[in-house]
C-alpha cells in the first residue's frame, strides 16, 4: 500500500482527499437473528477475529491519511458494527436512520446521540431508511443515489431531497441478497460508480446505464464476494479480500485496490462499506 505523501503533488495529479469515517468496533458482534440471506444463526461467529479484522480496516484508513472516528458499541446490538446504517451525512447534515427491523431500531438512537454530541446538524427522519446502506452521494455529479425495495422506504428518498436540497435518484433493488444499495453499487470517485446490474429492477438499470455509461460493471461472482461493498477515496479502493475478480476490474479501471479480509463480518451480511460511514462536511 502506498502512503499518501504530505508534500503537495504536481497540480495535474489528483491527491486523494482526506475523508472522515465513522466506525463501530464489533465488540458485541454476533449473528443472533437473521434479517438478510447471509445471516445464519447456526454459524459460529468469532468475535475476537471480527475485532482484529475490523482493527486492520481502521488502520488501513489511518495509513491512507483518513480520519477515523469511533462510536461506542453497545451490548445487545450485534449489528452495530455496520456503522454505515446509522445516518447519511452530506454538507455537515446528518439525516438520521430509522431501521426496518426492531432488532436494530435502538442503533438509530445511539447514532443520533453521537452526532448531536459531536455538534453535527441532526435531522430526525420521518420515514424508514437505513442511512448510508441505502444512500450515497456523488459530489462531482451533485447527485444522491438512493436504494429502496427491501429496507429503505421510497418516501425517505423524497425526505432526503428535502433535507439536503439535492437531487435524489431512486433505484429499486430486486435481489434479496443485495438488500442495501451499498451491497450492489459504490462510488469510485466523485463522478464514477461501479455496480451489479442484476441487483436492480429493469427501469433502474436503464437509468444507471443512462447516467453512468462509464461505470465499472460487476458480475454475480463479484457481488457475492461483497466486491461492491467497497470504500473508495478516489484513488485507493478498500475492498473485501475475497473479491479477487473485482480487484482486477478496479485495477484495470485505474484505481488502486487495497484488499482487507473481513470474512467474519460477511456472516452478518456486510463488509468494508457497511462498517464505514462517510461523514461529509
Ligand atoms: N446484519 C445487518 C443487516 O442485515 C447487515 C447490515 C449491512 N450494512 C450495510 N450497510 N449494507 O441489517
Amino acid at each position: 500500500m502506498e502512503k499518501r505523501s504530505s508534500s503537495s503533488a504536481a497540480p495535474a495529479i489528483r491527491e486523494p482527499g482526506r475523508r472522515t469515517y465513522l466506525m463501530c468496533r464489533p465488540a458485541y458482534y454476533a449473528v443472533e437473528y437473521a434479517i438478510n440471506p447471509w445471516m445464519d444463526t447456526s454459524t459460529p461467529v468469532d468475535t475476537a477475529r471480527a475485532c482484529a479484522q475490523w482493527e486492520t480496516l481502521a488502520e488501513v484508513y489511518a495509513e491512507l491519511g483518513h480520519e477515523v472516528l469511533r462510536i461506542e458499541p453497545e451490548p445487545g446490538l450485534p449489528d452495530m458494527v455496520y456503522a454505515a446504517n446509522g445516518a447519511f451525512v452530506v454538507d455537515g447534515i446528518a439525516y438520521g436512520a430509522r431501521f426496518r427491523h426492531a432488532e436494530r431500531a435502538p442503533e438509530a438512537d445511539a447514532h443520533e446521540k453521537w452526532y448531536r454530541a459531536a455538534d453535527w446538524t441532526f435531522v430526525e427522519p420521518e420515514y424508514t431508511n437505513e442511512g448510508e446502506g441505502d444512500f450515497t452521494y456523488l459530489p462531482g455529479r451533485e447527485l444522491i443515489l438512493a436504494g429502496w425495495g427491501f429496507r429503505t422506504d421510497a418516501r425517505a428518498h423524497a425526505e432526503a431531497a428535502d433535507v439536503f436540497g439535492r437531487q435524489v435518484v431512486s433505484l429499486r433493488l430486486v435481489d434479496p441478497s443485495y438488500y442495501h444499495l451499498d451491497t450492489a453499487l459504490a462510488p469510485l470517485d466523485d463522478e464514477r460508480i461501479a455496480y451489479y446490474p442484476e441487483a436492480f429492477a429493469p427501469g433502474s438499470r436503464l437509468l444507471l446505464e443512462r447516467l453512468f455509461p462509464d461505470a465499472v460493471i460487476a458480475d454475480a461472482e463479484d457481488a457475492a464476494a461483497f466486491g461492491l461493498n467497497f470504500v473508495s477515496d478516489g484513488t485507493h479502493v478498500i475492498v473485501n479480500a475475497e473479491a479477487t475478480g473485482m480487484t482486477r476490474k478496479l485495477q484495470d479501471a485505474g484505481y488502486e485496490p487495497v484488499p482487507v479480509d473481513l470474512s467474519e463480518l460477511k456472516k452478518g451480511g456486510g463488509s468494508v462499506k457497511c462498517c464505514t460511514a462517510e461523514l461529509r462536511r
